[in-house]
Order: structure tokens, then C-alpha cells, then sequence
């Protein structure tokens, strides 16, 4: 039962009206009904659930590493801990299976080449335990990736560290920097790489200019800039910002939110996150040519997301996840270790219209802001991130 309430957080979207799930949760089943008429097809739901969780995950990363830059690739997260989940009891397990194909199709459309994002996720398990080899081949089978044992001490952070890098292309080396606790049973490992290629390519890039910080002098960092630049745009006087999504490749887009002041206080902002918002948001938006002003970004981030579960509600699971199906003895999950890198360019496919006049309107990325990466087909969240300095970012 306890296990089922991971899957919920996860996968709650699912199950439409959430009836298989009324026994452990009427009353989140009751809420979710609100959002079938938005998100209609399986890929959908399931798209929605997946950033809800991820929304979940960032709100709570956010509120305890205050004013700090900090950044995660959801899909790549949760791709870890739907294979975990296939270990928790098999009442749990009949859930799993009726979405695996889609959660699937889901993983495998997102990390689409076109896209510009690779990931890697995988579950790590202590030799100790006595395991269950019919879990391995399960994940295997639906997944594609195989659990490793782990042999204990170095060796394990190398082969660990190379097939993460192998997995994003080289891009996200070094996930590990100290081997992964011996004592507890379980661990997970997840990265991600993401560059996303514009629609509209940046005439300038690396032009240093000014970026505001919180309380301390401007900091000089290089930008993208162009003129006449196609976005969607809106204020939203409630969360005191102004939004704009700009178009990226194969049907991504990145939405920047720039609060009206310079603070790295964006607590409002973080609260209003859901995929149903970000949905009903992206439909206000509303056309505009504008001089862009981005900071270039070329980050890495990496955090041990484990103890941020208790936060999502899932303190009872972490202290018995019941992972029957994995081993006999009981295991706990140690680590939800996490890294992302991400990287802007200014090449895009076309070029911006050449206009007879210079746009009026000015959208300035130069004080703290968040942005995520949304994948408009399935409307899953790829990556989400709170820059508050970007002097301070580095791969
Ligand atoms: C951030 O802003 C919210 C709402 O304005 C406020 O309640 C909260 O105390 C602020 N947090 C910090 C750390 O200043
Ligand atoms: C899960 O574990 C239970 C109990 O050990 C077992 O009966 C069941 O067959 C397992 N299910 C799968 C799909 O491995």
C-alpha cells in the first residue's frame, strides 16, 4: 500500500477519475477529475502527471536552496523512479503495467533527437541484498536499461560515472563524485543533457552586458540578442511578471518567467506551477515581435533528490518503500542522485523577419527568472530552472 503511494504522486493522472487509486486517495482522485477535460488522450494525462510530479520536485528543490540558481530534468527523474516502482508490490505493479507502453512512448518521444535532449536513468542495488532476478529482467524488458549490483567502493563510481556519460553523448560527465552509500540497498541515478536548437536564430551572441543581481552590484555576463524576434508573450499581474515562450525545435519551447523586480524571491511563482497553469497560460500568450535580450546559458547541476521526497509527502514510503518484487529483505532507497547540463546556442533554422522598423516592445532577460522546457505534443516538462546569477553557473 505504501508503495502505491509513490506510483500516486507519479502516475495519479493515469487513471482517469483515479477510481483504482479511491481507496488510498479519494480526495486527490476527486481533485484530478478537474483536469481530464484538459488533458484528453493517455499521452496527455500522463504527460501532465509526469510534470505535476516534476512542478512537485522543483517547488520543493527551490524552497530549500533559497536564492540560489538551481535546475532539473524531470522526465529524466521520474524515469528513474518508475522503474524502482516496478519493484513495490504487485497490487502496484497491475497499476504499472496498464501504462507502461505510454510512459514508454512518452520517454522514448521526448528524448527524440530533434529535441536536443538525451538522458539516462538507472537503479543501482546493493549486492547485499538478496535480489530478485525477475526484477532485472522486467525493467529490462520495459525499459531498456538494465539495474546494475553494485560491487562496492570505486570501481562502482567509474563504471557509474562512464555509462551516464556515454548515455548523454559526453555531456554530463562526473555525476558521481563519492560512491554511493554501502550500507543502503537501493539507489538511483539519473542525468540529463539538454541543447535546445531555436526556431529563430540569435544574430548576436556573447554580448556582455549587465545582469542584475539581488542585492549586489550588476554582474556582466554574455547574451543572445536579436531584433524583431517572433515570441508569445504576457504579463501576469498576479505573480508580478512578465512571460514569454520562445519556439525551439521539433515542437519544444522554452518559457522564460521575468518577475517585474530584481529578487530571487519567487516563491508566488513557484506555488502557481502545475502542468494545468502552464496549459491554460501557453493559450493566453499572445504573439509578438521583440528585441530578445537572453543570457547565454551553459550550466551543470547535480543534487541527491532523496531527501526532497519526505517534502512531496512520501515520508511514510521512504521509511518502508515495501520493494517485495526487488528483494526478500527489506531495502531502502538511499539516493535519487540527479545532474543535468544545458547549454544555449544562438543558431536557430530560420532567420528573423526583416522588419521596416525596430520592434517597440523590449523583453530584457537581465534579473533573476525561471524558465522551463516544455514539450508542446505531449506537454511533459523536460527541464526547469531558476537562475538567480548566471556568473555563478558553470559545467
Ligand atoms: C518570499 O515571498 C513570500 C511572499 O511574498 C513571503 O511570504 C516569504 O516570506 C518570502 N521569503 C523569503 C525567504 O524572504
Ligand atoms: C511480485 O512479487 C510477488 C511476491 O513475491 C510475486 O507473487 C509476484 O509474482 C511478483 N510479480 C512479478 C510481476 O514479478
Amino acid at each position: 500500500m505504501l508503495a502505491l503511494y509513490t506510483l500516486k504522486v507519479l502516475i495519479i493522472c493515469m487513471e482517469s477519475g483515479g477510481d483504482m487509486l479511491s481507496d488510498s486517495g479519494g480526495e486527490e482522485a476527486g481533485a484530478e477529475e478537474e483536469h481530464v477535460e484538459l488533458f484528453t488522450t493517455p499521452a496527455a494525462k500522463l504527460g501532465a502527471a509526469a510534470s505535476d510530479f516534476g512542478y512537485n520536485l522543483f517547488r520543493a528543490l527551490a524552497s530549500r536552496e533559497a536564492a540560489t540558481n538551481v535546475f532539473l530534468a524531470p522526465v529524466s527523474v521520474t524515469a528513474a523512479l518508475t522503474q524502482l516502482a516496478m519493484g513495490g508490490s504487485e497490487r502496484a505493479q497491475r497499476q504499472l503495467y496498464r501504462i507502461h507502453n505510454t510512459l514508454k512512448d512518452l520517454l522514448a518521444s521526448v528524448r527524440a533527437p530533434g529535441k536536443g535532449l538525451s538522458t539516462a536513468a538507472r537503479i543501482y542495488l546493493s549486492r547485499r541484498l538478496r535480489l530478485k532476478q525477475e526484477f532485472f529482467t522486467l525493467v529490462e524488458q520495459q525499459y531498456g536499461v538494465r539495474p546494475k549490483t553494485l560491487q562496492g567502493g570505486t570501481k562502482d563510481l567509474k563504471e557509474i560515472n562512464d555509462w551516464v556519460a556515454q548515455e548523454t553523448g559526453g555531456k554530463v560527465q562526473s555525476l558521481l563524485t563519492k560512491p554511493l552509500p554501502r550500507n543502503t540497498g537501493v539507489n538511483t541515478v539519473s542525468g540529463a543533457y539538454f541543447k535546445g536548437k531555436w526556431v529563430t536564430r540569435f544574430g548576436q551572441n556573447g554580448v556582455m552586458e549587465n545582469f542584475q543581481v539581488e542585492g549586489g552590484a550588476p554582474v556582466r555576463v554574455p547574451m543572445m540578442q536579436q531584433d524583431n524576434y517572433p515570441v508569445k508573450m504576457g504579463a501576469d499581474s498576479d505573480l508580478s511578471c512578465t512571460i514569454a515562450q520562445i519556439q525551439m525545435q521539433d515542437d519544444v519551447s522554452m518559457f522564460v518567467f521575468l518577475p517585474d523586480d530584481v529578487t530571487t524571491n519567487m516563491t508566488v511563482l513557484e506555488e502557481s506551477l502545475t502542468a494545468e497553469f502552464v496549459q491554460d497560460l501557453s493559450m493566453t500568450l499572445l504573439p509578438a515581435q521583440v528585441f530578445l535580450t537572453l543570457p547565454v546559458l551553459r550550466l551543470s547541476y547535480s543534487t541527491d533528490l532523496q531527501p526532497l521526497l519526505g517534502d512531496l509527502g512520501l515520508s511514510d514510503w521512504l521509511a518502508d518503500p515495501d520493494l517485495e518484487n526487488i528483494s526478500t529483505q527489506p531495502a531502502k532507497l538511499g539516493s535519487v542522485n540527479h545532474k543535468v547540463v544545458m547549454e544555449t546556442a544562438p543558431e536557430g533554422n530560420q532567420y528573423p523577419s526583416v522588419a521596416a522598423s525596430p520592434a517597440h516592445l523590449s523583453y530584457r532577460v537581465d534579473r533573476p527568472f525561471l524558465y522551463l522546457i516544455r514539450d508542446e505534443a505531449s506537454g511533459a516538462l523536460l527541464f526547469i530552472g531558476r537562475v538567480v546569477n548566471p556568473k555563478d553557473l558553470a559545467i
